[in-house]
């Protein structure tokens, strides 16, 4: 628990360089030198908010954003920082099949998931050589192959996505096999013993299932299987994020936020948007200025856990003052938990926290006009 509490602390700060990294990078022109040295920050901070959230998984103090996942995609995005991780001996292979159907998941869960494979695959190596194999296509599951797998019991048989991590390592024998997701089960000197529990952990709040292959000497291979997008479920989507990457908007926005740092970073972000903009740092201190001033805040951007006064009932007292209002509730638990908890009281939207300035934007652009357009 302690853990969770500095990871949930440290996210945050993580979010600030990350956060001013990424407007920094906006600003730079498209050749400046500065742009590699930022784009090795962006790198770094992330991989530490994996690791933090690595943590907050583990300790179930996670939430999760989610999102149209392409396996393909994602796999390739990463396939950089995938060879930084594994020892030069390994050669890694990727055989990613086209036109996967998407997945809906978190793409950082996700990413976690193959880095902590990925490690373990380098790991089974060692200082011999060998070869990692990352694969993603569909597979057809049926009910008896459900059973087969490890949380497969849970689940409709149909059409699954796959990702599978495969490596001509030491391999395990049965024992060893079948303790792997157990927390704390190490067979290696300095591990912890945490990465397949916490993989299991995710794969089992994405619904789907996994399995394991291995053989002493011969090699290991993970298979995981995600549910594929129902086309149905694909048609609700949010706009792609690249097409908003011009957009701006105008007028003046309320930002309320108890931590400094995303106060100062919030701030920039908005300012950057086209935005003015107005701070508080708990919902009192909101709800007293939203008094002197409703006339000119076009929207409120409200964090929902602050001290003396939290997001909740703050957004009651601003309903009060004027029943229009639009407020934007920021939050660093799920999406979908904080929806029902305001449904029907004309929320404009909910933002994930730790936000980038895609998803702000994204937010944003849902209840104000584009100033540019
Ligand atoms: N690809 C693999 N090949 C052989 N053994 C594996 C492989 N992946 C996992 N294992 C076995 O499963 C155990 C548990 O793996 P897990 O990732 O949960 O913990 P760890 O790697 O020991 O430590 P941590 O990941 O927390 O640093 C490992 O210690 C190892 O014995
Ligand atoms: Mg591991």
């Amino acid at each position: 628990m302690l853990a969770g509490g500095i990871a949930h602390d440290f996210n945050n700060i993580l979010m600030a360089v990350l956060g001013h990294a990424e407007l920094a990078m906006v600003k730079l022109p498209p050749m400046s030198p500065a742009r590699n040295a930022l784009a090795e920050i962006i790198t770094a901070a992330r991989n530490a908010a994996d690791l933090c959230r690595q943590m907050l998984t583990y300790s179930g103090r996670t939430s999760s954003a989610l999102e149209k996942i392409d396996l393909r995609e994602l796999v390739e995005e990463m396939s950089h920082l995938l060879k930084t991780a594994i020892s030069k001996k390994a050669l890694l292979n990727l055989n990613l099949d086209r036109d996967l159907i998407p997945i809906r998941g978190d793409p950082s869960q996700i990413r976690q998931i193959l880095m902590n494979l990925i490690i373990n695959a380098s790991e089974a190596i060692g200082d011999r050589s060998g070869v990692i194999t990352v694969a993603a296509g569909a597979t057809r599951c049926d009910r008896d192959y459900l059973e087969s797998t490890e949380l497969g019991d849970a689940i409709p048989p149909g059409l699954y996505m796959h990702l599978e991590v495969a490596d001509t390592g030491c391999g395990m024998d049965a024992r060893t096999k079948a303790r792997v997701f157990e927390p704390f089960f190490s067979t290696k000197f300095t591990g912890r013993g945490l990465g397949l529990a916490a993989v299991l952990g995710i794969v089992r709040a994405h619904k789907g299932a996994l399995k394991v292959y291995s053989e002493p000497g011969k090699g290991t291979t993970f298979k995981i299987l995600f549910p594929a997008l129902t086309k149905e479920q694909e048609v609700a989507r949010p706009p792609e994020s690249s097409s908003l990457a011009n957009w701006r908007g105008k007028g003046t926005i309320l930002l309320v936020d108890d931590e400094e740092s995303l106060i100062a970073l919030g701030g920039r972000m908005l300012e950057h948007l086209g935005f003015d903009v107005l701070t508080a740092s708990d919902g009192r201190e909101a709800v007293d200025l939203y008094r002197k001033r409703a006339g000119e805040i076009d929207l409120v951007l409200l964090d929902l856990t602050m001290p003396h006064m939290d997001g909740g009932e703050a957004f009651g007292e601003l309903r009060r003052i004027n029943p229009d209002v639009r407020v934007i509730l920021s939050s660093g638990y799920s999406r979908d938990d904080v929806a029902g908890r305001f449904a029907g009281k004309n929320l404009a939207g909910v933002l994930q926290k730790p936000y980038t300035l895609a998803k702000l934007t994204e937010s944003l652009s849902a209840v104000i006009p584009d100033a540019e357009a």
